[in-house]
């Protein structure tokens, strides 16, 4: 009997998150976890090419094909999608850069199972752009976390979280790249906990054991 844990990511874009999982999972790092797919919104990301590279079975749901008069039909695009998780049947789904927000039909099937990477330690900045927002407020320590996701924006109970010093004259760029690595470690370290220690969730937390 197969007892890991599925794991399916959800990009959009560069990919550098998915990359960090899939060479984790690939090395050994996870040992509990089978990266069961990649699903990108978009054909032209870069998270393609990593796929190729790690030779991931990608599968692309192009949400542009489900454009009416210029606006997204969440409804129809996230059926399709879901057609497409229920073909991989993921234990988890690992949102990575994945720019389109999830409707309430996609989180209810998979209510307790999707997790997300944010460029904060939330509760704090939360929404886009998040190195940039901590610069603008004078924050010292900003970090990653990894979180279960809900129906509000960068909101659900948290897994893992890892803390960065903001330096004097950081940028958004130098910052979002000294940021990178971080979020990386932080993402294969909450998957880890995931695979191999028992937890729930109660409310907006996760109890672990
Ligand atoms: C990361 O900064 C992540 O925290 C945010 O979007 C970015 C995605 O980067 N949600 P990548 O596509 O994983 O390289």
């Amino acid at each position: 009997m197969d007892l890991s844990v599925r794991l399916v990511v959800l990009a959009s874009g560069r990919g550098s998150n998915f990359a960090a999982i899939a060479s984790a999972i690939q090395s050994g790092k996870i040992p509990k976890a089978t990266l069961a797919g990649l699903v990108v919104n978009n054909p032209k990301a870069e998270a393609l090419e990593h796929a190729k590279k790690l030779g991931v079975r990608p599968s692309i749901v192009d949400s542009s094909r489900f454009k009416v008069a210029g606006k997204l039909d969440r409804e129809a695009y996230e059926k399709e999608l879901l057609k497409t998780l229920s073909s991989i049947k993921p234990d988890l789904v690992c949102l990575a850069g994945y720019m389109l927000i999830l409707g309430p039909g996609l989180l209810g099937a998979y209510q307790g199972k999707i997790l997300n990477i944010h460029p904060s330690l939330l509760p704090a900045f939360k929404g886009l752009r998040a190195q940039r927002q901590a610069i603008e407020a004078g924050a010292k320590e900003t970090g990653a976390t990894v979180h279960f996701v809900t129906q509000a924006l960068d909101d659900g109970p948290i897994v893992k979280q890892n803390r960065l010093d903001i330096l004097p004259g950081d940028t958004e760029k130098t910052l979002s790249e000294r940021l990178l690595p971080v979020e990386h470690q932080t993402y294969v370290e909450a998957l880890v906990a995931l695979t191999s220690r028992p937890y729930r969730i109660e409310g907006r937390l996760v109890v672990w054991g």
